[in-house]
């Protein structure tokens, strides 16, 4: 059920990949009537642009320079599905299931880790926040996006519980997948994702920390929104 009696604040929500974060992120935006934003999903339309554009072969980012250019021409937005889900738009155009593809994943963090795109991104998810009212997940929501945000989290769990989440799930999708593959996608994410010089993920100093390995995403769900609770108790924004 919906509630938009709630005050309008920020909530944070970073994590490793495969955390369970955007589950739980998007759960809590829908009963309380906030925004639901992937930040994650930002950059992987990005990184499709690149690969669509020859800009990323077999040895990595060959051309970030000229990625680095067209992003005026980059738009990425979302739009919210009839059944409530959110789908990605790159240029306008449902990119939603490519960006999920084990290619992008495999070649995210790399398009992730250049400056000059997390800047441009930052900034259009600071824009998304403005009015407040929202739950964004990502790497570094609680330590760059929003430093200031009334709740931060930080999710996390086991390489080969997360690995295992990703094959289930991609399993049930219908695709063929290998889970060693899955599991060295998952440890490569994690090193340059907690390695890359612009805004490494971390655990700000100010975050709640949640080991979901052992929860079900319903005592997960419960738990986030206990949280939720007591910080619009204690925050008299509107
Ligand atoms: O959450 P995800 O697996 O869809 O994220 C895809 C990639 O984007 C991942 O390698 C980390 C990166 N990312 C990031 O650097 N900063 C964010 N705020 C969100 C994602």
């Amino acid at each position: 059920m919906t509630d938009t009696t709630y005050n309008k604040i920020i909530i944070a929500i970073d994590g490793f990949s495969s955390s369970g974060k955007s589950t739980m992120a998007r759960s809590l935006a829908a009963k309380i009537g906030y925004r639901y934003i992937d930040s994650g999903a930002m950059y992987r339309a990005v990184t499709l642009y690149a690969m669509r554009h020859g800009m990323i072969s077999e040895e990595g980012i060959a051309d970030a320079r000229t990625l680095i250019s067209a992003l005026p021409q980059i738009s990425v937005d979302f739009k919210v599905m009839p059944d409530g889900s959110q789908h990605t738009l790159l240029c306008g155009e449902d990119v939603e299931t490519a960006i999920r593809k084990l290619d992008v994943s495999s070649n995210v963090s790399q398009v992730a880790a250049i400056p000059e795109i997390r800047h441009a991104l930052v900034a259009m998810q600071q824009a998304m926040g403005k009015e407040k009212g929202i739950v964004m997940d990502g790497r570094d929501i609680g330590t760059t996006v929003f430093p200031d945000a009334e709740l931060k989290i930080f999710v996390d769990a086991s390489a080969q519980t997360r690995a295992q989440r990703r094959f289930t799930e991609m399993l049930a999708k219908g695709a063929e997948v290998n889970f060693e593959d899955i599991l060295a996608n998952v440890v490569h994410r994690d090193h340059i994702d907690q390695t890359r010089e612009e805004s490494p993920l971390r655990c700000a100093d100010d975050a709640l920390h949640l080991d979901n390995s052992t929860l079900t995403p319903e005592e997960q769900d419960n738990w986030l929104m206990e949280r939720f609770k007591a910080t619009i108790a204690h925050t008299s924004v509107k």
